[in-house]
This record gives structure tokens, C-alpha cells and sequence, in this order.
């Protein structure tokens, strides 16, 4: 009779486990130490490997051999606990036996002791599903276990657990497994069967799963069934509705080229095809997930569940945009995925939302022109840089290096603080004081800075600097006003002002601005450092 893979390959010891480290260490250790607790939770996602190990952890328990944390696999309990035979390794699933009359009926069988083997190891499957009776039944239980009773209940709710009931337990919890782990047991799975597959089709059906062991080998499963011992890439992917990273590339390739028509070609071969239009905005959301990811930690980390030369895809993609770029259209895309999920008209949703992500690329770039902010001087790699576009005008008049230095008051005081200021590499703040004036008296230095900079000298660091070069206990105000140093620069400012008015509007973003609004005016050309 043919056994499904995910039974089929159930591990039967701790060694063929993937992932959940901290359970394997934990429950081994208990083992050795002889510490054995009456009651277990197991919890967490479906499909991790909760009820594959209460069975092991039953064999570490019964084995002839045990208790031990390596169970010989051999002797009769160990091989009854594996087909489920043991008299005294009990499963109940809670689903279909969750009464009070089955809980009076185990607490009954609790009572006697274990027909053959050390422990009366009770399993309970979904345990989240046992009626509240039932469960005061079972803290009856566990509040005087007899000694050879062990409880592990499984459940993928554990907050539907009465609190009761989890004091009396020790609770572990199950994480979805690691990528790289579950596509080598896959591999190790393919071997033993005599099934070949690229690495991108292995990849495609350990991501099917979604974390889930048993639903990556249900996909497996599926595509065996389908497509013989010989599996490709794109004859899975067809097979489970999944999309290629070349068709979720291809928004990426338009949004880098700002080429919004070519999203209207992928929402039209989207419905051509007869594809999922929520599934698409689902898979583009997770695409834009890795990105950022991919972009944050580099082409090498484990937290994206990709093959190699797909990782190595998302990396060049991912080289095209800045981290704030990408972020945002996450943002926009987990918006559009909402949207689709209620909408009438998803290709109407899909194509303005792809739409608006093109557009905030643009506003984007215009913003950061605008302000010549440091994060709008793209280097290398990013978005800007791709489109071959020249750098960001800077349009802000340079920061008054080149103001005359008036004799102020505490003028050592303020040279000091400012090679303070360098040295901590808080170059924004010097420039903030650079803009300021100090009036000094014994015990108050007294700040005088133009709006836009106050925030700079309200910092603790400035504070403390500004303590630190007087040299003796002051107190630090610092008010908001015009200075000579900032007004100073404003009358040396007017040509710049009109080269800068030159440069903001023959910059390509402005022009671009300008096609796309074609009733526009630019009225003022705004120093925005001045503001
Ligand atoms: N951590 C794991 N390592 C290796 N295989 C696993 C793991 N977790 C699950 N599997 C595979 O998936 C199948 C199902 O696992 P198991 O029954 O233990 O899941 P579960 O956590 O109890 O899920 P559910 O919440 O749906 O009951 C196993 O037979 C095994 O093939
Ligand atoms: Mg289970
Ligand atoms: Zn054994």
C-alpha cells in the first residue's frame, strides 16, 4: 500500500529531526538528569514535528534500553511505539474525543499502572479542542499524577489552554523549520525514493509549505504524483499556483526603469493566464519581503527561503533600490494585498497599486533632490544610479563653513565644544552650533539657535559636550532665534539662491514632475535649510 512521504519518513529519533534544537536539547536532558515532568505542552504550527516528537520522547521513555535520550529503534517497545501499538503509549485526539466521558474513562486508565514498560505515556492531539469539563478532569490528573504518568498535549492554540492546566505543564513550543534544513531532509527524501529535481524546483516545494514540514512533503507528494520521478522548476511551480522570480521580477525591472506600462502588460498576462490576482499581490509582497531582507543582510542570509541562484537573483534585484525605497514598496504592496482580498475589481486594485508603487519612486527621488538630504545623493547600485540619472542637485546653499567668525563671548569655549562635536563624529550637531550664538556667564552658557537647528542642540550628547568643554558646573538653555551667524548667510545668499532656482529646475525629476503635471508652476524654488 502506498504511504504518504510525510509518514512514510516520520523521524524515529531525535538525530532525524530537523530544527526545534531548543526541544531536542531540553527533553534530552531532562531524560539523563532523570528529571521526567506528568505534564507536557507541546505547541506551535502545524506540521513541525509536535506529535513526531511526544512519540520519540514516548520511546525515550520506554525503550528497553532507556530511559534514555537515543532509543535503540529495536526492541519491542520502541517498535511498537512506532506503528502506534503500544499498550502503553495512548493517543487521543482531543478532536473526536474530547467529552467528559472519555476524560473519566482516562483518568480511570491513569489509575493502573503501565501493562509493560516504565511510563503510561498519554498523548493528546489537538488538545486546544477538550471541553472545559473535560480538562478540570484533567487537572484532577495532573494535580496527583501517580508516578508513571506522563501527559503531553499538542495543539497548535495553546492560548485556548486553561491557565490551570499549563502551571502544571512545561510548555515547549515549535517553530517553523529552518529553510536550509528542511531542503537538504527533502534532498536526503528525493534520494531514498529515486526522485531527481533541480534545486529550484526543491526550493519551490519546501517554500509550498509555508514552514510546515508535512505540507512541503504533501507538495512533494503532489508533484511525484503528477509529474513522474523527474521534477522541474517551472512544471511545480505550474503545478502548486506559485510565481517564478522572472514574473516577480519583472515589477521589480519596471519599477527600476519607472516604466509604468509595462505593469499594465503584467496585470493583462496575469489575467491572459488565468492566474490568481490575490495570490499575485500575496507572492509580490513576499518578493518585496526578501528584497529588503536580501538588501538589509546581504545575498548570503539564511532568513530568506530561497535556493542559491535564487538568492543570488534577489541580490542583484535588490542592488537596484534603496533600503527606503524597498520598505516602501513592501508597504504599498502589503497594502495592495489587503485591498485585493475584499475588492470587487482586483485587476482594477492590482494595476493601481502597482501604479502608485511606480509614483512613489518618482516622489521619491523629487523629495530627496528638493532637500539634497544625504540619503538623496545616491551611490553606487541604488535606483538612481541604475537610471543613470544624474546626482540630486544640491540645492541647499552650503552650510556657512566660510561665515566670518564674529569674537563672541565663550569664543574658546565654542571651539573647543566643536572639536568635541568632530571627535564624537556628530557632524550634524557642530553644524547645528555653527549656526548659533553663545553668550557665556558663570554658571548658564545660553544657546541661540535658528529654529531648524534646536533639535540638534536639545540632544543629551550636546548637553553633555557643551558641560564637558566649560569645564565647570553650568546649566545649558537653548533658545530659538535668529542669529547673526544664520542671517549672515542669508545676505551673502541671494546669487546662490538663483543658481540653486537654475539647477532645481532643469533637474531631470523636476522635468519629469512637470510631464507628469503638466498645469504645474514651480513658484518658489525653497532653501529648505533655511526653513
Ligand atoms: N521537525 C521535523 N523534522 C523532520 N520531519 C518533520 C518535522 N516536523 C514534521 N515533520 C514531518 O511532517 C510529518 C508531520 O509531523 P507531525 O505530525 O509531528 O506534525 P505536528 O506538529 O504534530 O502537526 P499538527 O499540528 O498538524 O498535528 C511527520 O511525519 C514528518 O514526516
Ligand atoms: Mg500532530
Ligand atoms: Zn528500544
Amino acid at each position: 500500500m502506498y504511504q504518504v512521504i510525510a509518514r512514510k519518513y516520520r523521524p524515529q529519533g531525535f538525530d532525524e529531526l530537523i530544527s526545534q534544537e531548543h526541544v531536542k536539547t531540553t527533553l534530552g536532558n531532562a531524560i539523563t538528569q532523570g528529571r521526567i515532568a506528568h505534564g507536557y505542552i507541546f505547541s506551535g504550527q502545524r506540521g513541525t514535528g509536535k506529535t513526531t516528537v511526544a512519540r520519540i520522547f514516548a520511546r525515550c521513555l520506554n525503550c528497553e534500553q532507556g530511559p534514555t535520550p537515543a532509543p535503540c529503534g529495536k526492541c519491542v517497545s520502541c517498535l511498537e511505539i512506532g506503528e502506534g501499538s503500544s499498550m502503553d503509549v495512548i493517543e487521543i485526539d482531543a478532536a473526536s474525543n474530547r467529552g467528559i466521558n472519555e476524560m473519566r474513562e482516562l483518568r480511570e486508565s491513569v489509575r493502573f499502572r503501565p501493562a509493560r514498560d516504565r511510563y503510561k505515556v498519554f498523548i493528546v492531539d489537538e488538545a486546544h479542542q477538550i471541553t472545559s469539563e473535560a480538562f478540570n478532569a484533567l487537572l484532577k490528573t495532573l494535580e496527583e499524577p501517580p508516578e508513571w504518568v506522563v501527559f503531553i498535549l499538542c495543539t497548535t492554540e495553546s492560548h485556548k489552554i486553561p491557565s490551570t492546566i499549563v502551571s502544571r505543564c512545561q510548555q515547549f513550543s515549535f517553530r517553523s523549520v529552518d529553510f536550509a534544513e528542511l531542503v537538504a531532509r527533502m534532498e536526503w527524501i528525493m534520494q531514498q525514493e529515486g526522485i531527481t529535481a533541480d534545486a529550484d524546483a526543491v526550493a519551490v516545494l519546501a517554500r509550498a509549505g509555508e514552514g510546515s514540514v508535512r505540507d512541503s512533503l504533501s507538495a512533494l507528494d503532489q508533484a511525484i504524483a503528477c509529474c513522474g520521478n523527474k521534477l522541474d522548476a517551472a512544471e511545480v511551480r505550474t503545478l502548486l499556483g506559485m510565481f517564478s522570480l522572472e514574473s516577480l521580477g519583472r515589477v521589480t525591472t519596471a519599477l527600476a526603469g519607472n516604466d509604468a506600462p509595462e505593469m499594465f502588460a503584467v496585470v493583462a498576462e496575469l489575467e491572459a493566464n488565468g492566474r490568481s490576482l490575490q495570490h499575485f499581490a500575496r507572492e509580490l509582497a513576499r518578493h518585496f519581503r526578501n528584497l529588503v531582507v536580501v538588501k538589509i543582510s546581504g545575498g548570503e542570509t539564511r532568513l530568506v527561503a530561497a535556493s542559491q541562484a535564487e538568492q543570488q537573483k534577489l541580490a542583484e534585484a535588490a542592488a537596484h533600490f534603496s533600503e527606503e525605497d524597498l520598505t516602501r514598496y513592501l508597504q504599498l504592496s502589503l497594502d495592495l494585498f489587503r485591498d485585493l482580498q475584499s475588492s470587487l475589481q482586483p485587476r482594477l486594485h492590482l494595476e493601481m497599486g502597482l501604479l502608485r508603487m511606480v509614483q512613489a519612486g518618482r516622489l521619491l527621488s523629487i523629495e530627496e533632490a528638493l532637500a539634497g538630504l544625504p540619503g538623496g545623493t545616491a551611490g553606487p547600485g541604488t535606483r538612481s544610479a541604475s537610471r543613470a540619472a544624474p546626482k540630486p542637485a544640491q540645492l541647499a546653499a552650503a552650510p556657512a563653513a566660510t561665515a566670518p567668525l564674529e569674537t563672541l563671548a565663550g569664543g574658546d569655549l565654542r571651539s573647543r565644544l566643536h572639536a568635541a562635536l568632530i571627535d564624537a563624529k556628530l557632524t550634524h550637531v557642530a553644524d547645528a552650533l555653527e549656526h548659533s550664538e553663545l553668550t557665556e556667564s558663570a554658571n548658564e552658557l545660553v544657546f541661540i539657535t535658528p529654529k531648524m537647528y534646536q533639535l540638534y542642540l536639545k540632544q543629551s550628547e550636546f548637553e553633555a559636550a557643551a558641560k564637558r568643554a566649560a569645564g565647570r558646573p553650568v546649566r545649558i538653555t537653548i533658545k530659538v532665534g535668529e542669529t547673526a551667524r544664520s542671517s549672515g548667510q542669508v545676505v551673502a545668499a541671494p546669487q546662490r539662491e538663483q543658481e540653486a532656482a537654475t539647477r532645481a529646475l532643469s533637474h531631470p525629476e523636476v522635468k519629469r514632475f512637470q510631464e507628469i503635471f503638466p498645469d504645474a508652476q514651480v513658484r518658489t524654488v525653497r532653501n529648505l535649510k533655511d526653513t
